[in-house]
């Protein structure tokens, strides 16, 4: 019997993606970073989209080559719908259309929310971590999104909780940014904060009932502590650098564990998994297996490769969803906001 061959395509912010799953293993992962906006400080969409259309055709090729298929192998291709920038978010969305035109093959929808907490079922032949079982909370923390997921199968989750203004790697970006340093900035402070003093420094936590995140205070809190000391030393951040990242860091790390240990008292759930972008932090990896060294849960941390945008997630979710036939017709628009 031929295989089910899956094509993912993930376009919705600044990562061009292609991903080629076959009877639920992954043959290809290809990801085309763009460098463009390091110099801006953020994504610049207009050149996100711009990038995203000299990269397509390559990526999805590669990722053909690299699986050993050709185009007419496919059985469906999925992609990103959204949420995200919507210029980015149209050209895989097109691109993904016309090739199922072409092919004569479905086309499938994936949320990228839901591709990033599903990561944790990318399995590659050489792979074979444990899957986590559902029930499972799931902490998604990106760019976009900071929240706590109750996910009872692949298409039923929960959101028990989420940031009420910016999210925990937003919060990053930006405070890296006041610092002068380059985007995205989450690595930059992870890199510098291995060197400081976690507690050289304290800011604002939030104080916000129940599950839900708030990172902006502490935005607020950083960018006046800074105020403060560069009247005194102008080269303060240079000098301090290291532990200003670390403090930061921290900070971030323990609004993020304070509601996640909630969430396991409330739920009772113990299975508890890392998802997004801030999952490659060093600090939040080491906290979280502290959690379940400590605490006894099971934890579940994703490969580096699959904590940031990546068209094998999307590719998982395509898989999962052509097994139920919920396929999506090809006049479905992309769109940029939307919920789990
Ligand atoms: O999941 P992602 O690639 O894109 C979104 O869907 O948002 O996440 C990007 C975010 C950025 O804010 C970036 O600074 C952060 O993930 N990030 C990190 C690290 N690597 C990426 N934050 C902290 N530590 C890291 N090592």
């Amino acid at each position: 019997m031929s295989k089910t061959y899956i094509l993912g395509i993930e376009s919705s912010c600044d990562d061009t993606g292609a991903a080629v799953i076959g009877d639920g293993v992954l043959l290809s992962n290809v990801t085309a970073g763009q460098a463009v906006h390091s110099a801006y400080g953020g994504v610049v969409p207009e050149l996100a989209s711009r990038a995203h259309q000299q990269n397509i055709v390559p990526v999805v090729s590669e990722a053909l080559r690299q699986a050993g298929i050709k185009a007419e192998d496919l059985s469906a291709v999925a992609v990103t719908l959204g949420p995200g920038l919507l210029g980015s978010l149209l050209v895989g969305v097109s691109f993904a259309k016309g090739l199922a035109l072409a092919l004569n093959i479905p086309l499938i929808e994936a949320n990228h929310l839901q591709g990033h907490i599903l990561a944790h079922f990318i399995r590659t032949p050489e792979e074979n971590e444990p899957t986590p079982p559902y029930p499972y909370l799931c902490l998604l923390v990106s760019g976009g999104n900071s929240q706590i997921v109750r996910v009872d199968a692949y298409n039923k989750m929960t959101i028990l909780g989420q940031t009420i203004d910016d999210a925990a790697g937003e919060a990053m970006d930006k405070c890296s940014k006041v610092m002068g340093f380059g985007y995205p900035g989450g690595p930059i402070i992870d890199k510098l904060a291995r060197q400081g003093n976690p507690e050289a420094y304290q800011f604002s936590k939030p104080n916000i009932k129940g599950l839900d995140y708030s990172f902006s205070g502490l935005k607020t809190s950083f960018l006046y502590f800074l105020r403060d000391q560069l009247k005194e030393d102008a080269d303060f951040i240079e000098h301090h650098k290291e532990d200003l990242a670390a403090s930061l860091e921290k900070t971030i790390m323990d609004i993020l564990m304070k509601k996640l240990d909630l969430a396991v008292k409330q739920t009772g759930i113990r299975h508890v998994a890392l998802s997004g972008g801030v999952s490659a932090n060093t600090a939040l990896r080491e906290a979280f297996r502290m959690r379940g060294k400590n605490k006894g849960w099971n934890i579940y941390i994703p490969k580096f490769g699959y904590t940031t945008d990546n068209a094998a997630m999307i590719a998982i979710t395509g898989y999962y969803k052509f097994l139920d036939n919920d396929l999506c017709p090809l006049n479905k628009p992309a769109y940029s906001r939307t919920t789990l």
